[in-house]
Order: C-alpha cells, then sequence, then structure tokens
C-alpha cells in the first residue's frame, strides 16, 4: 500500500517529535504492509514548510531503514492566501514528489464562496488539488455537495483511514462512508501523527474497505491510485458507482492519458 499523507518526520510540525518516534512510525508501516510513504509536514499559520530540511530528514531516516518503506516529500497544505499564491507561483515547491499532485486542507472554520475559483486557479498552473478529509471538516460534513463541483474540475478526495474505521467518531465515519457510497473517494491515507492515536497503519482501513465495498475498490483507493499519484501519473477523478445491488462494483473510468 501508498500512504500520501503522513506526519512522520520528526520535529517539522505536530506529528512525530522525536527520531525514535518517526523510526516507529516507519516499522509499523512496513510490518503492515506499506510500502511507500509521502512525508506531508504543514504549511500553516503555525508551522513553516521546509523542504530543504524535509529533504535532509528524509535521507537520515532512509539510511537507517534501508529505504523501507520508501519515503518521498509533500506537504500539508493548508488554503491560505499567503500559501495560494506560492503555490501559483512555484507549483512544484508544496507538490507531492515535485510533480502534479498538491494535498490542500480547507480550513474547519470558513471555506469561500470562492473556494472553486482557488482549486481552478490551482489547476491553472498544472497541479492536481487533492481535498484532504473532507469527512472530519464540520462545514463539509453539513454541506458535502460542495465537493461536487471540485471533484467536477479535477480535484481528487482524500478520506482518512481511521475515520472509515470510526476513530475519528460517528460524525466522520457517516460522513466518510457517505463519501464511499457517492465513488466519491480516490484515496485512502493515514494522515499519521504518532504510533498509537492516530497511527500510521492502513492494512485495516483496506480490510474493512474490501469487506464493504469490494477488494477492488480496496485496490484502488490505498493501492493503485496513490502509487499513481507518486509516480505522477494521471488519476481519474470521476466516480465510481455500483452498477446493480448485489453485483460486483464497476468503474467508469477514462484511459489513462
Ligand atoms: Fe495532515
Amino acid at each position: 500500500m501508498v500512504d500520501i499523507h503522513s506526519h512522520v518526520l520528526w520535529g517539522m510540525d505536530d506529528g512525530a517529535p522525536t527520531i525514535e518516534v518517526s523510526l516507529e512510525m516507519l516499522r509499523q508501516a512496513a510490518a503492515s504492509g506499506t510500502t511507500d510513504i509521502v512525508a506531508t509536514p504543514h504549511s500553516n499559520g503555525e508551522f513553516e514548510y521546509q523542504p530543504a530540511l524535509i529533504d535532509e530528514r528524509i535521507a537520515e531516516l532512509t539510511k537507517l531503514t534501508g529505504g523501507v518503506p520508501r519515503l518521498h516529500r509533500g506537504c500539508d497544505l493548508h488554503l491560505s492566501f499567503d500559501n495560494i499564491s506560492e503555490a501559483i507561483e512555484n507549483p512544484s515547491k508544496f507538490a507531492i514528489c515535485g510533480g502534479r499532485y498538491v494535498l490542500v486542507e480547507c480550513s474547519d472554520l470558513h471555506i469561500s464562496g470562492s473556494m472553486d475559483k482557488v482549486l481552478d486557479q490551482l489547476m491553472g498552473v498544472d497541479l492536481v488539488p487533492i481535498v484532504t478529509h473532507p469527512e472530519r471538516n464540520p462545514i463539509l460534513q453539513k454541506e458535502l455537495n460542495r465537493l461536487d463541483a471540485w471533484v467536477d474540475l479535477g480535484c481528487l478526495v482524500q478520506v482518512t483511514a481511521l475515520s472509515v474505521l470510526g476513530g475519528f467518531g460517528k460524525r466522520a465515519e457517516t460522513t466518510a462512508h457517505a463519501l464511499l457510497a457517492k465513488g466519491e473517494v480516490h484515496v485512502i491515507a493515514s494522515d499519521a501523527h504518532d504510533p498509537v492515536h492516530r497511527h500510521p497503519r492502513l492494512d485495516e482501513a483496506f480490510a474493512a474497505i474490501s469487506t464493504q465495498y469490494g477488494q477492488d475498490i480496496a485496490q484502488m483507493l490505498l493501492v493503485d491510485n496513490p502509487g499513481r499519484i507518486i509516480r505522477g501519473q494521471y488519476v481519474s477523478a470521476e466516480k465510481w458507482q455500483r452498477a446493480q445491488p448485489g453485483k460486483w462494483w464497476q468503474f467508469w473510468r477514462r484511459e489513462d492519458r
């Protein structure tokens, strides 16, 4: 499995506080079947994004783990005015592996009516925004249909593994499954912050999604789509849908570009 959202790097934000904790998180991830992790420190009013330091820490951890799992650079980009301007000016700065995909996090307090325009601007510089954990956002929980317009633009949606399992409470769990039922989830990631409460394991979510939606869906959301994202390959934003109750799940997906 491939995890595109993780606060595994120590001392960068509110994730791992020490290198020992980083190593424990990496050990857990590898032992539970994760092959690749994108380290995505926050860039917000509280934490400054430091690409050179991130690369240094990735190199240091890679030396200690032998590259199991593989580590990549990304960013958990809060959609502030400054961040948006900087991303438009320098699109690769916050992007996963310096490519075309960027994690974007909406504020819990206010989501501007011009959000569609902001996302469109990012797409205008060849970035594909991946909206992180809408199921945990109190505004989006009430206005889930706002995501439809963003997905229609070509944005992707990331749901957090623990939300699917109920680890963020009933409201987040219900919303995560509402999105899954609509086929409006493109990737599941851990958003891990520590080895215990917000841990890096993806295997339990893989099992739960396999049982409830089919193994093909779990494979798409935890292996294939995130794998394509780290390689900078095209991922369709189109919703997938269940063909008929009781029948196998089907996808309406474009051919690869
Ligand atoms: Fe995060």
